[in-house]
């Protein structure tokens, strides 16, 4: 009965997690949508409200006595979680030389360290129950790493490997774990992109000698989304059909090009797959070293 069980997600006041929120909302799960206490107006302007199944929380998910006070609540009121919807997440756009040790932990802190530590608390709960769910949203990130998302990448991949380890580890316990891999999506998502010092000034500055690589990545990432038949609703559709299946896989290509990607990946040895997305950067040529008097071709707006 799914009127018994509880939902819990976080980073829903945008993107994919908002539309997982709202689609959730029109379930007879009980549901605790949760978005840090500062975005948590975004659910009003969203028109997104609490309803008797319905709750809306401050959630930071990097903060551990959030964490625990969401987790304390629902055990309180609603039996605990039946199924956490890790969503939240971070995207900074940096080449490796261009992150330091500060901004690549912030990246992992949201990302990868926090997602564990919500699985960590709730797990106790499923293993008592003899079921539950784990899904979390990872990305094509998680399956191949592109210039500079060094450290998105390194994130994601994180999670892909602690998901697989996890799903060996509670299958015992009926408790599903899966990892929903959106591609490109068709989202706001991309202005929220985080930029560090170094590569917010290589990107604007000539002379930079990764220059080529952001001005080139940039557009290249922004039109793949703009382009894309996918959309945060799509995502949102799949996370719930992931949700609802009853042997749901640990992985879960969400939208035709990550399954697109998932292939080459099974069929292409990996040096021949290397080399193929390497041709397929855009203007790579123009990347790295420059010949005397040779200047980058213009950049079409
Ligand atoms: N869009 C894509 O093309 C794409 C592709 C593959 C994977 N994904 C993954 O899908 C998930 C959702 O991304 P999206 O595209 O919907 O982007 P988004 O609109 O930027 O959503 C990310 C959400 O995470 C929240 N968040 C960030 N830091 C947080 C924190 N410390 N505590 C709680 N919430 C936090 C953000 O809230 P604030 O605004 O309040 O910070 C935002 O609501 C992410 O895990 C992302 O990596 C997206």
């Amino acid at each position: 009965m799914d009127a018994d069980k509880t939902v819990l997600i976080t980073g829903a006041s945008t993107g994919i997690g908002l539309a997982t929120a709202r689609a959730l909302c029109g379930t007879s799960y009980r549901v605790i949508l949760t978005a840090k206490k500062s975005s948590l107006p975004r659910f009003e302007a969203h028109v997104v409200s609490e309803l008797p199944h319905v709750r809306i929380r401050a959630l930071d998910v990097t903060k551990p006595e959030e964490r625990q006070a969401i987790i304390d609540e629902a055990e309180r009121d609603w039996g605990g979680i039946d199924v956490l919807i890790n969503n939240a997440g971070v995207t900074y756009r940096a080449v490796v030389e261009h992150v330091v040790e500060e901004e690549r932990l912030a990246q992992m802190a949201v990302n990868f360290r926090a997602p564990m530590e919500m699985i960590r608390l709730v797990l106790p709960g499923m293993r008592e129950k003899g079921a539950g769910r784990v899904i979390t949203i990872s990305s094509v990130g998680g399956m191949m790493a592109m210039p500079t998302m060094a450290a998105y990448s390194a994130s994601k991949f994180a999670l892909e490997g602690a998901h697989e380890a996890l799903w060996y580890e509670v299958k015992p316990w009926g408790i599903h774990v899966s990892l929903v891999q959106p591609g490109f999506v068709d989202s706001d998502g991309f202005q929220r992109v985080r930029y560090t010092p170094q590569s917010d000034r290589s990107e604007h500055e000539l002379a930079d000698p990764y220059h080529e690589h952001y001005v080139n990545m940039s557009p290249f990432i922004g039109r793949l989304m703009r382009m894309s038949p996918a959309t945060p609703e799509s995502v949102a559709k799949v996370v719930l059909k992931t949700m609802r299946r009853r042997r749901p896989p640990l992985r879960v290509p969400a939208t035709f090009d990550a399954r697109v990607f998932a292939f080459l990946r099974r069929i292409l040895p990996r040096g021949a797959y290397h080399s193929l997305l390497y041709r397929m950067l855009p203007n790579v040529r123009t990347w790295g070293p420059r010949e005397e008097g040779h200047s980058p071709p213009p950049q079409l707006p």
